[in-house]
């Protein structure tokens, strides 16, 4: 007994939950030190080149194969190719690494936002990292596995998981497309409304001149090039089956490139935004501080609840800084949380052909649980970190480069993908799409991941314990793969639908 597959109700709503997958932590918290630290103003340059002939031809080879055989990756793939079923399932898998941390971060950010107002870093004696080290996450010396429950971090995770349980089962157009409908016009006024206000602190303009200062010399720096091209992968969620699923949801005449075009510098509108308030923010910081901009500068984790929570105790109306800032972080995880859920259940879904709600709780249920059995912990810090190197600048590029393989040189699939493409779209593609994907594609992911494997053998990420990047990184890599195999092996049930077309 399966039901009707469910399409987007609007071609508005898919641009929208599309964006709302591509807008995500990565935007606010990644992109601006990325763009500073490789060159500030110039790296516009490898970074346009980076979307043009990288992230936007990869965008459109995830929608031609999801518009073309309408399925999760599993299934699309396998309907092009039933050896190709495995990539499927080896997306599947990252996601769902992906997603049981990604949780974390948003309960901490949700958090966060009520800390803005206490200002309940300010009574620890070493600030705001003492206090998000010691008093919140309460992370424990040894780098291990311990789960030793940290209560306060518990409870905000397991409310994150029930919204995002609910939401699932809710479906495309009542969870997805309506949870994207609310929370990405919040997300974007908030954001607005955050950049104004870092804009006009004291100290602004020094930060401003840090971001888009350029640097033309960094130009001759093959490290800058494959930075840009690193991060707009990631940037656009291309390569993880996202793009993939939700483009199974379209209708069958649907201006698919028009759309990519739309969605793609929708998200580095979002990431230009978020360096100018970002950076704003820091230069105020690094002011107060009487240092240099240089100094402050961080992104990620060391960003979000560390620098910002001092700018929130300095700042003039700090309290709302942090209410946007943090506010911003959730909303745009969410969205992102839910794309990344949505190719784990399509996969279920269509791999045991049953309904929604059965397929959504049978998935996201057990992927809740292990989340919440493993980061509420005094050693979460420690996984979250060593699974997200891993995951997500390993895994990703390693998983593109099979994927533009495959579909180019492997299957010779790229120009009947084209004509898929051209068939409705607004802007069609010639062959230069096929020799990027085909011929540009694999090269630069070829020397992108060559390089990533070299550094990560090399050192010890983190200054972990071997043992740990051992078992949680390349062990955890490894079953990756061999999961992926396994799946690929189980039978489609009789309900599945595998031999429509
Ligand atoms: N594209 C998101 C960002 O820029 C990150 C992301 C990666 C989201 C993978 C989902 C899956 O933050
Ligand atoms: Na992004």
């Amino acid at each position: 007994a399966s039901e009707k597959r469910e399409t987007f109700n609007s071609r508005k709503l898919f641009i929208l939950s599309a964006v709302g997958s591509a807008v995500g932590l990565g935007n606010i918290w990644r992109f601006p030190y990325v763009a500073y630290e490789n060159g500030g103003g110039a790296f516009l340059i490898p970074y346009l080149v980076a979307i043009l002939c990288a992230g936007i031809p990869l965008l459109f080879l995830d929608y031609a194969i999801g518009h073309r055989y309408r399925g999760s990756a599993p299934l699309a793939y396998r309907r092009a190719n039933r050896k190709a079923e495995v990539l499927g399932w080896w997306q599947v898998l990252i996601c769902f690494v992906i997603a049981i941390y990604y949780a974390a971060i948003i309960a901490w950010a949700a958090m966060y936002c009520w800390f803005s107002i206490t200002k309940a870093w300010e009574s620890n004696p070493e600030g705001a990292s003492g206090f998000f080290m010691q008093d919140f996450l309460k992370v424990s010396d040894d780098v291990n596995v311990s789960f030793d429950f940290v209560g306060r971090i518990f409870v905000p995770m397991l409310i994150v998981w029930l919204i995002t349980v609910i939401i699932m089962v809710a479906g495309v157009n009542k969870g997805i497309s309506r949870a994207n409908a609310v929370f990405m016009p919040l997300l974007i006024v908030m954001f607005v409304i955050l950049v104004v206000q870092s804009v006009f602190l004291p100290g602004a303009i020094d930060g401003l001149n840090a971001f888009f200062t350029p640097n033309f010399e960094a130009l001759q720096n093959p490290a800058v090039w494959a930075a840009a091209f690193g991060h707009i992968f990631f940037s656009l969620s291309v390569a993880f089956g996202i793009m993939v699923t939700y483009s199974s949801y379209m209708k069958r005449k649907s201006d698919l490139t028009g759309s990519g075009y739309v969605v793609a510098f929708a998200n580095s509108g979002f990431e230009l935004l978020a360096g100018i308030g970002v950076f704003a923010a820091l230069g105020f910081m690094a002011q107060n501080a009487g240092s240099s901009v240089d100094e402050v500068a961080t992104s990620g984790i060391g960003l979000a609840f560390i620098a910002f929570p001092t700018i929130v105790s300095q700042a003039t109306l700090g309290g709302l800084i942090g209410v946007l800032f943090f506010g911003s972080l959730v909303f745009a995880g969410l969205t992102s949380l839910i794309s990344i859920l949505e190719v784990i259940v399509a996969a279920f879904q269509d791999k045991l052909g049953w309904k929604r709600t059965p397929a959504t709780l049978v998935v996201v249920l057990p992927v809740a649980c292990i989340s919440l059995i493993l980061f509420p912990t005094t050693t979460g810090l420690y996984l979250l970190d060593t699974m997200d190197a891993f995951v997500n600048q390993f895994g990703i590029l390693a998983c593109a480069l099979v994927l533009v393989i495959v579909f180019g040189a492997g299957l010779g699939m790229l120009p009947k993908l084209a004509k898929h493409l051209n068939r409705h779209s607004s802007i069609k593609l010639g062959t230069g799409w096929k020799v990027l994907v085909g011929g540009i594609g694999p090269a630069a992911l070829g020397y992108m991941l060559i390089n990533e494997v070299q550094s990560k053998i090399n050192e010890s990420y983190s200054g972990y314990p071997l043992w740990f990047n051992g078992v949680f990184g390349w062990g955890m890599a490894g079953a990756l793969i061999v999961g992926a195999v396994i799946l690929s092996f189980v039978p489609w049930s009789k309900n599945s639908k595998i031999n429509d077309p």
